[in-house]
């Protein structure tokens, strides 16, 4: 395989897997703050701005997907392998999430519901994980140990409330 193409595999493998951490990593601010090792400002501040990253991110990795490894093949491959389809209602999920953070917009759509369409981000996660799975170049290691601690993380959020702890 030449140079080239493996740079492009990597472009795209790890923009992939910085949007995945990046979605993980804002569910992980609500397991943070159930322990009551998160305040509730930071918790509210950056699950929004991870949530916001992971979607930039995630459309990043498109865009390098369609550049490179899918590239002239990218509406082919959407018709025909599932691992791409995933892939791609986990970007829409992303989309709205994003699209409905601000505001603003969330009142000129009448979005009346903001916390139970935010609740979109598990199916995302959950998506996200099987559409890496599910990818030729995957490595199954990595991404079981990523479901089993999103797993974890979703385990925490069920424990009782924890006041903050005093430094
Ligand atoms: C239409 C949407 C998408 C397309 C076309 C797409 C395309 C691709 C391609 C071409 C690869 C490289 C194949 C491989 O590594 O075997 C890949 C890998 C990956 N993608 Fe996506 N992707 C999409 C959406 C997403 C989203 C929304 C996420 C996460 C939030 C994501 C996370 C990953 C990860 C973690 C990998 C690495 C898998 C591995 O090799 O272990 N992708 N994707």
């Amino acid at each position: 395989m030449s140079l080239v193409i493996v740079q492009q595999i990597w472009a795209c493998r790890l923009s992939g897997y910085a949007a995945l951490l990046l979605l993980l990593g804002s569910q992980s601010l609500g397991a943070g703050r159930r322990l009551g090792w998160v305040s509730p400002k930071i918790h509210l501040r950056w699950r929004r701005r991870l949530g916001i990253y992971s979607a930039l991110m995630a459309s990043l990795h498109l865009f390098i997907a369609w550049r490179t490894f899918l590239s002239g093949w990218l509406v082919d491959a959407l018709r025909e392998t599932p691992w791409t389809q995933i892939g791609l209602v986990a970007w829409c999920i992303l989309l709205l999430l994003w699209l409905t953070s601000y505001p603003r917009l969330v009142r000129l759509l009448r979005v009346h519901s903001w916390s139970g369409l935010h609740k979109l981000a598990y199916p995302a996660t959950a998506l996200a994980l099987l559409h890496a799975l599910l990818a030729p170049w995957s490595e199954p290691r990595i991404h079981l140990g990523l479901l089993i601690l999103w797993t974890g993380l979703l385990g925490l959020r069920m424990l009782p409330w924890r006041p903050i702890l005093k430094r």
